[in-house]
């Protein structure tokens, strides 16, 4: 029966899936399974519930993370019973949480191959060794060695992710990537620019560099201005015609990564920056490190350099010790700052972290409460930022096409706002001039010139 698997894998005959959670990181990292299963002959299912091979890549930030996943899984018992042959993969984060993993196996007996952040160049082994030998395979070791040369089956034609850095060295004191993802170590200047010229050359338009924390990049001289040095290379050496980078930790972003906007021309006019609250003593008691002062300071810095610089940030409400002052700070600061998009959370209290056992836990209600209101004002913010484009003609990299229309295309801005426009499939990976006609809340319409 081995040697029949094996032959249907050389065949293509085998197909998977992969269900991803959480963010960037774990997107570009589901592209480097797909890039190890379709170099071992794997193709992608055409309806992920007939697929041999069913994967889910998991993320912990936040609680319901964890029902969602063991409601997925429970509900893949059946399909187990009737298809034999197919592995159940489990990976990602919440794998790497203590426990987690041996928890998921006791409890779902049907998985059949569990592993972590720092096992991906290890799948085809565990994939052989779970179809060889027909035992449950589990890697969650600690090993946080820079692996380079896994292959990697992009997901867009024009945008690519390109890691830079891995793991977290600063302990937000709400946050469990440390706990997850194990300490900073970054990639190799070489490494990096090689697969942007390789990107390049395959036609990628728009890259976005990607790690925790990409202001602590080190290319070994911890001098603070190797990311800043590395975004002056990537430009020069190569022919990338969008640079964008996250994320960025106000607390480390260098005098001359600032200098970067405005002086390098692939570097798009947007910032991810995310400042969690507007009050300093709950910035404080996240371990932040700066203050609402020094963030309002660097905005303000940018946007002398780049006036149009679009500025998305992320905003935790209900944060242990949280008051209504504090909230209120909050919400000052979102209108003083006018981002053109905030991505807004509810505190979750995760294992580990330092915060779940501060006193003063904000109920439910509360944190719901302060996020509709949160909601509402970014909401209002964004509509008069985006109302600023009506008439103006700007250059969109289209990504796909629409859900709802293969005659509609969809594509960002330099300042990553989202466009659509009527077009077609053969307009993914193109850079096009679009005259904006129709504002809304989230996106924005109009029609190439
Ligand atoms: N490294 C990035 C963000 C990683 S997590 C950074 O430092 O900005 C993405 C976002 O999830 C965070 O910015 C934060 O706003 C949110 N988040 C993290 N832990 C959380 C928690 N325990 N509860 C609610 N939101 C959380
Ligand atoms: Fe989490 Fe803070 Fe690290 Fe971001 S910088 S991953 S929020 S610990
Ligand atoms: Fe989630 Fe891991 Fe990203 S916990 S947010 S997938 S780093």
């Amino acid at each position: 029966m081995q040697d029949t698997i094996r032959n249907s894998i050389a065949q293509n005959a085998l197909t998977y899936s992969i269900e991803t959670y959480g963010c960037q990181m774990n997107a570009h990292e589901s592209e480097k399974i797909a890039g190890v299963l379709e170099s071992l002959g794997f193709t992608i299912a055409e309806q992920p519930s007939s697929a041999d091979v069913v994967i889910y890549n998991t993320c912990c930030i936040r609680q319901h993370a964890e029902a969602k996943l063991y409601s997925n899984i429970g509900a893949l018992k059946e399909y187990k019973d009737a298809n034999q042959n197919a592995l159940i993969v489990v990976c990602g984060c919440m794998m790497q949480q203590q426990d987690a993993a041996k928890k998921l196996m006791e409890r779902f007996p049907y998985v059949d191959i569990v592993f972590g952040t720092n096992a991906i160049h290890r799948l085809e082994d565990m994939l052989y060794k779970a179809l060889d030998e027909r035992v449950r395979v589990l890697n969650v070791s600690d090993d946080q060695t820079v692996v380079e040369g896994v292959p990697i089956k992009r997901s867009g034609l024009g945008s690519a992710y390109v890691n830079i850095i891995y793991g977290c060295n600063n302990y937000c004191s709400y946050c469990v990537v440390p706990y997850v993802r194990g300490r900073e170590r970054s990639r190799k200047e070489e490494d990096i620019i090689s697969e942007v010229q390789e990107l390049c050359q395959k036609g990628a338009a728009e890259i976005t560099l990607l790690g925790q924390n990409v202001n602590s990049y080190s290319d070994d001289t911890k001098n603070g201005s190797a990311f800043a040095k590395l975004l002056h290379r990537i430009d020069t050496q190569t022919d990338i015609k969008r640079l964008r980078f996250m994320t960025s930790h106000p607390k480390d972003m260098s005098d001359e990564l600032i200098d970067c906007y405005g002086s390098i021309n692939s570097l798009c006019e947007h910032v991810h920056l995310p400042v969690q609250s507007g009050s300093n003593a709950i910035l404080h008691a996240m371990n932040r490190r700066y203050t609402r002062e020094h963030y309002l300071n660097l905005l303000g810095r940018l946007k002398q350099r780049v006036p149009s610089l679009a500025v998305t940030t992320d905003i935790i409400v209900g944060f242990p010790g949280e008051s209504e002052e504090d909230f209120a700070q909050t919400l000052s600061l979102v209108e003083e700052a006018q981002f053109d998009a905030a991505y807004t959370f509810a505190y979750s209290p995760r294992a580990m972290t330092k915060a779940a056992s501060l006193p003063d836990q904000i109920s439910k209600e509360v944190k719901s409460e302060r996020l509709e209101r949160l909601n509402a004002l970014v909401k209002q913010i964004m509509q008069s930022r985006n109302s600023a484009y009506l008439g103006r003609t700007v250059q969109v990299l289209i990504d796909g096409t629409s859900r709802r229309s293969s005659n509609e295309v969809q594509g960002r801005t330099r300042e990553a706002k989202t466009v659509n426009m009527s077009g077609c499939k053969d307009d993914i990976g193109k850079l096009i001039d679009v005259k904006i006609d129709k504002v809304m809340t989230h996106t924005l319409r109009g029609e190439r010139v």
